[in-house]
């Protein structure tokens, strides 16, 4: 059977099952090798390429690798790594660590923190990831073309001690704009719809052996649909299982395992880690669904094989809590930020990188322009030591993901849900929600602070926070 799923890792996987003599080894040694020591030293190169989805090759996609999908970075948490990443596309770009607490200089923000990326020049991105856990690299520079065309890659920091999940199975959410015979349309109409939108992801049928306990991590990046956002649905088997982690972070408290009738919203941006338990019988399958709109599609699927390892949901321990400061909400300063549309209606975008030359969004009620070289300052200050509590009002009838770089936050009350604790570093603001999030500001640099939604990004809802 041929399957897209995580080539890397099924690779892996095979060469234990071998190795070990068979099927029914896929336990606990198994475990082991599948945690082994990370390669700390990367290369990746941008380039257009074509990649197959099913029988189908579609052209004009830009990737890492030829014909696959973006590499799977495994770090590992506390450990220095290195990523040379050569540009070798034609316009600019940089390489940026989605969720990674890392030295302001290594954020790969354009102009920001670094000059872009020419072509066939490499940079080096070089730092010691403090938090285990899933997050995302993509392009910050011309994103709408080259991350809507494929760049997105999964980063994975693994644990600085060996978890005994028995697998862990990367899955990278994303739609690509297809035509009916699977090419690539262009990947931008000023504000019109995206009429043949396609459904994609890694996977269509990836084998799991009858596992204690798999751990899957998705990474998505929605793209704009028929609606403004497009934020996936998810809806998970009927199997033992628990979500485990919320955008890198381990949960604070339990989050609902999602139903059709109570799916999982994940914006752009976000990740999620699920813990199950793989059926018991050999040939069973898992399936993981996707709505759209109301209309279910698979996301993905799995099926047993091997022996009934006899694991049981109970032995799931909680994921290690990553080390940082929490923020002081007693003494935290609040800060207003106001998101919404442009109040001086549509301006010109001085931002560069791929920036849309309109504007149509805003915070607090400026538009912007993001990526510009120069006359744009901060919105907001933040002393380092000192805790903030960022009041997010979402003015508009859309969904923002709104992203920060560089920190962590907890959201820790909205005027419309309850949000369970966690940390993060992407929030989706519900229309018309009010959230509170608190911060500390731990890590000096201007960070970048955005909508998630590349089109909102680039044109207007993109600004950044310096913490001195
Ligand atoms: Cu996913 Cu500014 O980043
Ligand atoms: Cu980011
Ligand atoms: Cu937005």
């Amino acid at each position: 059977m041929r399957s897209l799923f995580e080539t890397e890792r099924l690779f892996k996987r095979r060469e234990i099952l071998a190795g070990a003599g068979g099927l029914a080894l896929a336990g606990t040694a198994g475990a082991k090798a599948l945690f082994a020591e990370p390669d700390r030293h990367f290369r990746l190169r941008s380039r257009m390429t074509s990649y197959a989805f099913g029988e189908v090759v579609t052209r004009g996609l830009v990737r890492s690798e030829d014909n696959a999908l973006p590499r799977v970075l495994r770090l590992r948490q506390g450990k220095p790594a290195i990523i040379d990443y050569t540009n070798g596309l034609e316009d600019y770009s940089t390489m940026h660590w989605h969720g990674i607490r890392l030295p302001n200089a290594m954020d790969g923000f354009p102009y920001l923190t670094q000059f872009p990326i020419g072509q066939n020049e490499t940079f080096r991105y070089e730092f010691t990831p403090p938090d285990a856990g899933t997050y995302w690299y993509h392009p910050h520079c011309m994103t709408m073309s080259q991350m809507a065309l494929g760049l997105t890659g999964i980063l994975i920091v693994e644990e600085a001690d060996d978890l005994s999940f028995d697998a862990d199975i990367p899955l990278n959410l994303k739609d690509f704009r297809l035509t009916e015979d699977r090419s690539v349309l262009p990947y931008f109409t000023a504000r019109g719809a995206w009429r043949y939108l396609r459904q994609c992801t890694n996977s269509k049928l990836a084998t799991v052996a009858c596992l204690r306990c798999a751990r899957w991590r998705t990474d998505p990046i929605a793209l704009r649909g028929t609606d403004t956002t497009r934020v996936h649905k998810l809806v998970f088997p009927d199997v033992p299982g628990q979500i485990i982690a919320w955008d890198g972070h381990p949960i604070e408290e339990a989050i609902l395992w999602p139903t059709i009738e109570a799916p999982l919203l994940l914006g752009p941006g976000q990740r999620v880690d699920v813990a199950f338990v793989a059926p018991a019988r050999e040939g069973q399958e898992v399936v993981f669904t996707g709505l759209l709109g109301r209309t279910p599609f698979v996301v993905a699927k799995m099926r047993a094989i091997g022996q009934d390892l006899q694991r049981a949901k109970d032995d799931l321990q909680p994921l290690p809590r990553n080390s940082f400061e929490k923020p002081d909400i007693e003494a935290a300063i609040i800060q207003e930020i106001v998101v919404g549309r442009t109040p001086k209606g549509d301006g010109t975008n001085n931002g560069l990188c791929g920036t849309f030359d309109y504007i149509f969004w805003s915070i607090n009620r400026n538009p912007w322009p993001g990526d510009a070289v120069e006359g744009t300052g901060p919105v907001l200050t933040m002393h380092q030591g000192q805790s903030y509590i960022l009041r997010m009002r979402n003015e508009s009838p859309n969904l923002h993901p709104i992203h920060l770089h560089g920190l962590v936050f907890k959201p820790i009350r909205s005027n419309l849900r309850h949000i369970p604790a966690y940390f993060t570093d992407t929030l989706l603001l519900l229309k018309d929600e009010i959230v509170d999030i608190a911060v500390l500001a731990d890590n000096p640099g201007d960070w970048a602070f955005h909508c998630h939604v590349i089109e909102h990004q680039k044109t207007g809802l993109s600004g950044y926070i310096r913490v001195v």
